[in-house]
């Protein structure tokens, strides 16, 4: 799958990035996935500091390159991302270079803020947990994101990121950095599937040339929501898929694809990571008949506030719309 978007900045983005977030974690296992969709001919590899395997999806690179002389660095998009106890200032440069150092490169495709959540940090490596377990929240940084995004703007000027952006913000988060930036976000990047379609922030997105990227585009297909129906289980879905002979992965792919953002699959599977790279073309029927399935859905299925000890969604929350 070759489809490319353009960022504002005229920077070029692979439609289909593969994620690396290693539910397993096991030692090895980001670098042999890295490795299949590399050969698969990934082209977007989606990282960030809080999945501790930036090592891994240097290492996979470096040898990928060292084997196919063909394929340069510049073929290759990488995004890595800012964990919540690194916002302040300095440490957000820290981070960056750190991630650098992992990767083993001297620049990023796409550098982001991964939560708006700013938390207070035990050193660099790891966050503080206070006495309830739970991060300790820095307010001003977390009501406020100037400080991290002229952090941000400093190390694009600098040219260790091509790009740069922010993951899990919403419309009111984006309107107040509209007023500060000086360099406007280049992508948000959200959750985004038929259970969680999340029409009005995605066409904000659009509206402010911000490209929206969807994380779990199959609907974390491994967790039951409380809803009883995982997204793998719905009848009408699994009919598209079945008809056209797809699979569903394909199908939620190819959806997100028609609404022109970024989608960011994982797998560990080599055959998954292989199909889900298979590009199919939705009928304009198939894709009206998935609009119909996540008309009205707002289920999220990604949300650390538990962890956080910070609900970045209390308005869903007290409504029970989430996992
Ligand atoms: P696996 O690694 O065993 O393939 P999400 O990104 O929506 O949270 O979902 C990722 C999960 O979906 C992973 O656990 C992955 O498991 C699974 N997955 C990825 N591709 C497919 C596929 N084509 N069919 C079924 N499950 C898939």
């Amino acid at each position: 799958n070759g489809k490319t978007y353009t960022l504002s900045n005229g920077v070029t983005i692979p439609a289909v990035g593969f994620g690396t977030f290693a539910s397993e974690g096991s030692k090895g296992e980001t670098y042999a996935a890295v490795t299949v969709a590399l050969r698969t001919g990934y082209r977007h590899l989606d990282c960030a500091w809080f999945y501790l395997n930036e090592d891994e999806v240097g290492d996979a690179i470096r040898d990928f390159l060292k084997e196919n002389p063909s394929v340069k660095r510049s073929d290759i998009f990488v995004t890595t991302k800012v964990w919540n106890h690194l916002h302040r200032h300095e440490d957000v440069l820290w981070s960056v270079q750190n991630s650098l150092d992992r990767l083993k490169l001297d620049y990023v495709d796409l550098y982001l803020v991964h939560w708006p959540i700013a938390a207070e940090k035990d050193g660099h490596e790891k966050p503080l947990i206070g006495a309830d377990g739970k991060y300790v929240i820095l307010k001003d940084l977390t009501e406020n994101h100037e400080e991290t995004w002229r952090a941000m703007e400093t190390l694009y000027e600098k040219g260790l990121a091509k790009a740069i952006g922010v993951s899990n913000w919403t419309i009111p988060q984006l309107e107040d950095m509209a007023k500060f930036a000086k360099v406007q976000p280049h992508v948000n990047q959200i959750e985004i599937h038929p259970f969680l379609p999340n029409n009005e922030l995605v066409e904000y997105c659009f509206s402010k040339n911000i490209l929206p990227q969807a994380y779990s585009p199959l609907g974390s297909q491994n967790q039951v929501p409380t809803t009883g129906e995982r997204v793998a289980d719905n009848k009408t879905l699994n009919e598209i898929a079945e008809k056209g002979g797809n699979t569903l992965a394909q199908v939620l792919i190819a959806w997100g694809l028609k609404r022109g953002y970024v989608v960011l699959p994982k797998s560990s599977n080599p055959k998954r990571i292989e199909s889900n790279f298979k590009s199919i073309e939705l009928s304009d029927a198939d894709f009206e008949a998935v609009n119909k399935v996540a008309e009205g859905r707002h289920f999220r299925f990604v949300n650390m506030k538990d962890t956080f000890g910070y609900d970045v969604w209390p308005e869903e929350t007290a409504l029970n719309i989430s996992a």
